[in-house]
């Protein structure tokens, strides 16, 4: 038996010289030590021994398991400090810039609505905003278009159920047809007085749907409210506006509308800004000289009279005009429903 344990612990040696990593010292302990371990092995047939036979066993694998232990242990502690040797020896470059994450690029919408709003404002006008979920009685009735209007039928639209049990659940509520709500709470914002000058951008919805109208699509209203406005203010703030944003003096063009919130009303058009820069006939303006911006005109006595400015005082005009097709008209974009496809590819090309 002696013998075995000696051959044994020669055997666990030389294996012992050939481990090289944390798994395989594991192995080795296993195969000698564990349950089912050649040591544990020797260890269980001592049963059959004569008492002094046993003990002197006994005694001699009490010393051979100890030195397996220890050799094992000393082995463990050397592959560990040779693992973080490595680890300190590996030399990070601290001076490698870091890795960029990719970024994406603005809308053109979003650029063209930035690009409009910072024109307006070096002109003096303040930036409003209402909200897309709108009271019908603002985005209607204050505006002069009453229930039975035919106007409100050009103009059909998403309504919106109210939470029963809430106060005014029964209020009319839309998906605003057109940003001209934002002149109603304007007005009759508290903290607001004439001289008023705004422009409020934002997102409108309508029942539309073709490759120049959307469901969904944006325009920016105007409005400007003192003492003594005309129409002349009204072309003079467009000729100012046209010339800062294309960066020349282009011609404003009104041509007598409709819209019940003005009186008078017109279409408003501008002289295509880029006639001159092509030959032939203009791809943009289809050859007319001219590119409609949207509505305008004298803000209604009604409209007046529905947020308690007196028309006899006060006058003003307004204008709404659609940004989707402008963006189009900047950036040559044949589609509108390019727009809202959200096709990275085409965002791409407006990367700045
Ligand atoms: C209006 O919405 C009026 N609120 C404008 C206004 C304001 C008139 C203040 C007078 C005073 P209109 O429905 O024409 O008017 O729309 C204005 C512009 O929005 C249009 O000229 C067009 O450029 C744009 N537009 C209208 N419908 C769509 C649509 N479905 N998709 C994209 N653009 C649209």
């Amino acid at each position: 038996m002696n013998d075995r344990l000696e051959q044994e612990h020669q055997a666990f040696e030389a294996a012992l010289a050939a481990v090289e990593d944390e798994a395989g010292l594991y192995r080795l302990q296993v195969a000698y030590l564990g349950k089912k371990g050649s040591i544990t092995g020797l260890s269980k047939q001592m049963g059959g021994l004569s008492p002094d036979a046993r003990k002197s066993l006994g005694a001699e694998l009490n010393r051979v398991k100890a030195a397996i232990e220890a050799a094992i242990e000393g082995r463990r502690t050397a592959l560990s400090d040779a693992a973080r040797a490595r680890d300190l020896a590996r030399i990070e470059d601290l001076t490698m810039p870091p890795v960029q994450p990719p970024l994406g690029t603005l809308h053109p919408l979003t650029l063209a609505r930035r690009a409009l709003c910072d024109t307006f404002r070096r002109m003096g006008f303040d930036v409003a905003e209402g909200p897309h979920v709108e009271h019908g009685a603002y985005n209607f009735d204050a505006l002069n278009i009453q229930a039975d209007h035919p106007a409100r039928d050009m103009q059909d639209t998403f309504f919106v159920a109210g939470t029963p049990g809430t106060p005014r659940a029964d209020a009319e509520l839309v998906l605003r047809t057109h940003t001209s709500p934002v002149q109603i709470r304007t007005m009759l914002d508290s903290r607001r007085s004439p001289p008023i000058r705004i422009i409020a951008p934002g997102t409108v919805f309508r029942v539309d749907d073709d490759a120049t109208h959307s469901p969904m699509f944006h325009q920016i209203e105007g409005l400007y409210v003192d003492r003594g406005v005309t129409m002349a203010d009204l072309k003079a703030t467009l000729l100012q506006f046209t010339a800062a944003f294309f960066g020349r003096a282009l011609q404003i063009r009104l041509r007598p509308s409709y819209f019940p919130f003005v009186e008078p009303g017109a279409e408003c058009d501008m002289q295509c800004p880029f006639c001159s820069r092509f030959s032939g006939t203009c791809g943009v303006c289809k050859g007319s000289g001219w590119i409609e911006l949207g509505g305008s005109g004298m803000v209604h006595p009604a409209v007046f009279e529905s947020v308690g400015l007196d028309p006899e005082v006060y006058s003003g005009w307004a204008f709404g005009f659609g940004i989707d097709r402008m963006a189009m008209l900047m950036y040559g974009i044949p589609d509108l429903r390019l727009l809202f496809d959200g096709d990275v590819r085409f965002l791409r090309g407006f990367a700045s």
